[in-house]
């Protein structure tokens, strides 16, 4: 357990593994004794790390930090990724990144997450049905996690499954903070290749004029019509590509694990299913999302618990350093589904702008994804002790076990 903290701190060299796809116990720490703290990233660059949650939504809703990286030098952790693509919506301000993200939102909305969930539960029950007749015990990530969360990005992206799993070696690179810096880049140089392949297909068949049926097309329209550019419109599809599996395959797994250790949680919600987005907000709030968070960079000068923090500075605001902040969650390292209505734990989806566009449609997923599961599957546990069970490294920016070995009756 880390006591001290190093007059240098270094990631992730100073932020060793509390394993089982929890926080490292350094942002506890630096939480109280130094709740920004400079820290230097595997590309060399510097960065003020902020670890409590009040100070942690202030600057993703503030206009005086940017999350455009995107100049050549710009902040990077460890080479050029996705925060490097110019014109991708996650890495544009307002008033650009309102534009586009407006062109978008209607196929994220609260109507539209709705739509999907009959074709998410459809899918989950066939995967299930494979799985539980299937050889057992089996690994539940790659049997049922990560093809359920590739269906649903094929579907809501409206691109063929195998024209999608050509992607999938490339985004491990992108979010791995360990890959070499030339991997990173010809990994971003790969998706945005891919991102032109499918925006080219597309526009092959639509011409703009008549009602978009998924975001790519939503884009090509407003490229048409000259609202978003062409840079835009290539970024932001390369990201909603990033963004529409890889987020949600984790949860699954991390999920199913959790819940198998509370056995009398999970026969809670099993026996008032009402439950479930209190468990899934719960097990967000637990696991996840991402041990860095993407960077901002400070427009002004400014200061923060008597730190002063220079404009051009770069701050990291990991979001699941907000959400274990003992003075907002109450014992954050429990799993517990009787938290109050002051422990909000939509913080895992950001805050300001940038919030999670992805949210309804994550949320209505991960809840059909284990309710769909349990169903088929009631007598599901661990095949593993839980102890022996490798996670991947905290360097990988979505939290989830290697392999999540399980068995039924
Ligand atoms: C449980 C799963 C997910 C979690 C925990 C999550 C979390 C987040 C967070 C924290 C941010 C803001 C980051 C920041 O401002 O630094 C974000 C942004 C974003 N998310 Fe998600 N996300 C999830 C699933 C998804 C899904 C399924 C999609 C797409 C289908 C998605 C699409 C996006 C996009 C496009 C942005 C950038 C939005 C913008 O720049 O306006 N996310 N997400």
């Amino acid at each position: 357990m880390a006591t001290t903290i190093p007059d240098e701190l270094t990631w992730p060299d100073s932020f060793p593994t509390r394993g089982h796809g929890l926080p490292p116990e350094m942002f506890d720490l630096l939480r109280r004794e130094r709740p920004v703290a400079r820290v230097t990233f595997p590309s060399g660059h510097r960065a003020w790390l902020v670890t409590r949650r009040n100070d942690i939504t202030a600057i993703g809703s503030s206009r005086s930090f940017s999350r455009d990286l995107t100049a050549p030098g710009g902040q990077r952790i460890a080479g050029d990724d996705f925060n490097s693509v110019p014109g991708g919506i996650f890495n544009l301000d307002p008033p650009a990144h309102t534009t586009v993200r407006r062109v978008v939102q209607p196929f994220f909305n609260p109507a539209a997450a709705t739509a999907l969930q009959p074709v998410i539960a459809r899918a989950a029950a066939d995967l299930a049905t494979t799985l539980r007749n299937g050889p057992n015990p089996a690994d539940l990530h790659r049997a049922y996690a990560h093809p359920l969360a590739a269906t649903l990005a094929s579907d809501l992206m409206r691109v063929a499954p195998r024209q999608r799993r050509k992607i999938v070696p490339r985004l491990r690179s992108q979010v791995d903070y360990t890959t070499p810096a030339s991997t990173i880049e010809t990994s971003t140089q790969w998706m945005l290749d891919f991102a032109d392949e499918v925006i080219d297909a597309k526009t092959a068949v639509y011409d703009g004029t008549s009602e978009p049926r998924d975001p790519v097309e939503a884009l090509i329209r407003d490229h048409h019509r000259g609202t978003v550019t062409s840079e835009q419109m290539h970024g932001t599809v390369m990201y909603l590509f990033v963004t529409s599996a890889e987020p949600i395959t984790g949860p699954v797994s991390t999920g199913v694990y959790t819940l198998l250790r509370h056995p009398e949680q999970l026969a809670r919600v099993r026996r008032d299913p009402r439950l479930w987005p209190t468990a899934v907000a719960e097990l967000l709030r637990l696991h996840h999302n991402g041990m860095t968070s993407m960077p901002r960079v400070a427009l002004t000068d400014t200061e923060l618990h008597g730190i002063p923090i220079c404009s051009g500075d770069a701050v990291i605001t990991p979001w699941v350093a907000a959400t274990w902040d003992p003075e907002h969650f109450k014992q954050p390292d429990r799993f517990r589904l009787d938290r109050s209505a002051q422990e909000d734990p939509a913080i895992t989806f950001g805050t300001g702008p940038h919030f999670c566009l992805g949210v309804n449609i994550a949320r209505i997923y991960l809840e059909t994804a284990l309710s769909t599961l349990f169903e088929h599957l009631p007598d599901l546990t661990l095949a593993a002790k839980h102890e022996d069970i490798a996670w991947e490294p905290d360097t990988y920016l979505f939290t989830r076990p290697v392999e999540l070995p399980v068995t039924w009756s």
